[in-house]
């Protein structure tokens, strides 16, 4: 079990406060040990985002469905395998963004039990996409601190992808910074009769009389086991389903939802959809005014 801390990276390269004070509300908005060089350009509309951003508020745990590829590829004439391909910078500036920020745990639909119903030449690209960016993406995700993790059945995968993936969440394990969860063969249903299952394996059908289980208990056979659930759902290119996704975990989370597709969606989006989160209030089912319990576990203490 680690316990992760939000990522102050090592350089000690602070950005200038002063050039992050448009839009701001109050001093306390920023956090002087983030470092954000070479990720925000002054004068940007990125840089305007940021300052309205409350660093003591941010999502915990983002979990995004990344949608629209094949209406990508489709206005612009190509294969649908073009619109993954361009889909992997989007991957990659989230990554880094959400890293950089300091938000705990990133959680990407990248692949779903359904998923496997498509044309196999589509399906063996996505899966050439996962291995190539791992093999590319291997030290940004280690100078970033961020540690590499697969939710999903990945039994089901190849075994050469399996052990490529083991191998990355292996060379990650110790990273302290953000959890990047990648969902691979992933089916919310699927992740719920997982976990029965596990724990009707784990007790016996008879002898002692057997605990009933409650949510917090439940929550531990989950993939996502030890992390806080997602405060923020992005779902990308205007579609508003769920598409089986983080079923359990979602139960209250904010949903934001943006026409542009995947491959367009960049730290900008990424940025607006956590001003527009802060702006909402969250009840849990109370009423307005009183103080909500966050749902999952307490800040710093995402396990894996
Ligand atoms: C949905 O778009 C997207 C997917 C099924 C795959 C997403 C995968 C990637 C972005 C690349 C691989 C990811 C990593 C992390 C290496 P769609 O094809 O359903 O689009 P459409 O609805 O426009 O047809």
């Amino acid at each position: 079990m680690t316990a992760r801390a939000s990522l102050l990276l090592p350089s000690g390269v602070c950005y200038d406060l002063h050039s992050l004070r448009v839009g701001a509300t109050t001093p306390a908005m920023f956090h002087p040990a983030r470092d954000f060089e070479g990720l925000i350009a002054k004068g940007s509309p990125e840089e305007q985002l940021l300052a309205q951003i409350d660093f003591e508020r941010l999502p915990r745990h983002i979990a995004i469905i990344m949608d629209g590829n094949g209406r990508w590829a489709g206005m612009r004439s190509l294969p649908r395998v073009a619109g993954h391909r361009a889909g992997i910078a989007a991957v990659r500036d989230v990554v880094e963004a959400s890293a950089r920020l300091g938000c705990q745990v990133l959680t990407l639909y990248a692949f779903s039990v359904e998923n496997w119903k498509r044309p196999r030449r589509e399906v063996d690209t996505l899966m050439g996409l996962l291995r190539e960016y791992l093999k590319k993406e291997l030290d940004t995700l280690q100078t970033n601190n961020i540690a590499f993790n697969v939710i999903g059945r990945m039994d089901e995968l190849s075994p050469t992808i399996q052990r490529e993936l083991q191998e990355g969440m292996e060379a990650t394990r110790g990273n302290t910074g953000l959890l990047f969860n990648i969902a691979l063969s992933y089916g919310g249903r699927a992740e719920i009769v997982d976990a029965v299952n596990r724990i009707l394996a784990e007790r016996p059908a008879s002898g002692s009389p057997r605990a009933p289980v409650d949510e917090a208990a439940f929550s531990r056979y989950l993939y996502t086991a030890g992390q806080p659930d997602p405060d923020l759902l992005i779902r990308t290119s205007g579609e508003l389903r769920i598409s089986n996704f983080l079923l359990w975990q979602i139960a209250y989370a904010e949903i934001w939802v943006t026409e542009t597709l995947w491959p367009d969606f960049r730290k900008r989006e990424l940025l607006q959809a956590i001003v527009d989160y802060q702006k909402r209030e969250r009840r849990y089912g109370r009423v307005a005014g009183s103080e909500p319990e966050p749902v999952g576990l307490s800040p710093g203490k995402v396990t894996v």
